[in-house]
């Protein structure tokens, strides 16, 4: 017995030796990044064990500790969050590869481009992304109008009323954008019910939730917990969604192929080109469309609400908006896509809006081999990178004033004072978003509709005291309190 225990001790003990051993470099470089002390085994954990609210305000506070570079250890997990633009543009230049916590067997999308390694998600890129040229978005113009007007048919009702959920109305709209643009589908979530927006929300929740809590990184513990058992019903919900955007489209695909010889061009919006190539196997058709769904819906949505915050409080950047909407487009016309880069204002406003509100503010990426940041830091394989868009973009040092709503910010001469690194809403370097292009100029679209029909209110008085938390998208921890009144 004394043998065989200390036989299995001996063995133990030269794994874990071999395990330190080859995480050398990772100790040796850790030590010359400043971070909060690490304990053996558990790390920088015990600064973090209160809810999400708490585990962000804490981080918030050690980045005003540790500008610059911060190293922290999460167990087992070396992690470093960059703040000086000049590491983030680097980092994010480099490093591709992304966390495999998002990655998990039943994910939706995760074999798509948000998600996806790198080897997988280089073939998909190069082929999806002329699906977002700006020709075929222009195209889009007249659906983004369409379901701006379905918006604000729907907002009519709640004139005058505190306490409505305006996030579940843009959320449809800006789903039934997705669909019938990039998809080519109708799904009309905004007058026929759908759970589609809140279950995907519900997943993307769960998914932070796991990804941060380490003792769910084991299968059968996540699957036991009350998190693990609530997975299953919105991921059917979208399941569903998604295979029935999917197959109506593979049956137009189908009809027309019968008329017509069908030709596969890469100059067609998003999903009528995957149905049509042979490139990607079902479950990749499926991920993908999943993550174009999920990284355009929800994202859209939140940045169309967080302006309507930020103009709720700045009621004099608010008339300023609605009168060059005015002067651009007058009381009824539509918007054209010239009309876009006329309303010169209103897109600074949407990107000052992203400069506070960055609605997909984390990536989470993971180092494959040793990265120089400069002469004094070495970033060593096998440790993770954290971006916080947060933290970069409400930086004094860059943002004087940072909770100070102010669309001049963005003056060609104002842009071009800063590092480029200072302001990344879509991130940046290869792994950039996709849509971007899409994303303005739906959001514009939204916006001009709505201010010519509304003046909106806030019971936030500053923009400081919204809180949010940066999950894969930024969550408003207290709600939007806005409300409407018919101009
Ligand atoms: C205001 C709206 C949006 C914001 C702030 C935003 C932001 C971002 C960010 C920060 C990333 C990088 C994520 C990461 O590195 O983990 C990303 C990736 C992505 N976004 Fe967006 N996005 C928006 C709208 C859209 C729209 C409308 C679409 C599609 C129509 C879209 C499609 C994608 C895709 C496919 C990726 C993955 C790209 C890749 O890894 O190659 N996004 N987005």
């Amino acid at each position: 017995m004394f043998l065989l225990l200390s036989t299995v001790s001996a063995i133990l003990a030269i794994w874990y030796l071999k395990f330190l051993w080859g995480r050398r470099k990772m100790y040796i470089h850790s030590w010359n990044t400043p971070g909060p002390f690490a304990f053996p085994l558990v790390g920088c954990s015990y600064l973090f064990l209160s809810d999400l609210q708490g585990a962000n305000r804490r981080v918030i506070e050690l980045l005003r500790l540790y500008p610059g570079l911060m190293r922290l250890w999460l167990g087992p997990y070396l992690i470093y969050i960059p703040t000086k633009p000049e590491y983030v543009q680097k980092l994010l230049n480099n490093v591709l590869e992304k966390q495999e916590t998002i990655r998990y067997n039943d994910y939706p999308g995760r074999t798509g481009l948000i998600a996806a390694s790198v080897k997988v998600w280089k073939r998909h890129r190069k082929m999806i992304m002329p699906t977002f040229s700006q020709k075929i978005l222009n195209s889009f113009m007249d659906k983004f109008n369409e379901k701006a007007q379905i918006l604000c048919k729907q907002m009519d009702e709640h004139v005058g009323q505190k306490n409505v959920d305006f996030y579940d109305m843009i959320s449809k709209c800006t789903l039934d954008i997705i669909c019938e643009t990039a998809m080519g589908i109708g799904m009309n979530t905004q007058t026929i019910p759908s759970d589609y927006d809140s279950s995907m929300n519900r997943l993307i929740e769960l998914i932070c939730l796991r990804a941060m809590n380490v003792r769910y990184h084991i299968e059968f513990i996540w699957k036991l917990s009350s998190a693990g058992k609530s997975w299953k019903k919105p991921y059917e919900i979208c399941r569903n969604f998604t295979s029935n955007v999917i197959k109506k489209k593979i049956e137009e695909h189908t009809c027309n192929s019968k008329e017509t010889v069908v030709e596969t061009r890469r100059t067609e919006p998003f999903l009528d080109y995957l149905v049509k190539t042979e490139s990607f196997t079902e479950q990749e058709l499926c991920d993908e469309v999943n993550t174009v769904l999920a990284a355009g819906t929800e994202t859209s949505a939140r940045t169309v609400l967080s302006m309507m915050m930020a103009l709720g409080v700045y009621q004099d950047i608010q008339e300023k908006v609605y009168e060059e909407v005015m002067e651009v487009l007058g009381p009824d016309r539509q918007v054209e896509p010239q009309d876009i880069s006329r309303m010169k204002y209103t897109d600074r406003a949407v990107k000052e809006t992203l400069r506070i509100f960055p609605t997909a503010p984390v990536t989470v990426r993971t180092v494959e081999t040793d990265l120089r940041l400069d002469e004094k830091y070495l970033i060593p394989e096998g440790s993770i990178i954290f971006i916080l868009l947060t933290a970069l973009h409400r930086d004094p040092n860059y943002w004087p004033d940072p909770f100070k709503f102010d669309p001049d910010r963005f003056l060609p001469e104002n842009i071009a004072k800063r590092h480029a690194g200072s302001y990344l809403p879509f991130m940046s370097g290869p792994r950039n978003c996709i849509g971007g292009g899409f994303a303005i100029m739906s959001i514009i679209t939204i916006i001009a509709h709505l201010t010519r029909k509304y003046r909106f209110f806030t019971e936030y008085k500053t923009l400081e005291e919204i809180e949010v938390l940066p999950l894969l998208s930024l969550k408003l921890v207290n709600g939007s309190k806005l409300w409407i009144e018919r101009r």
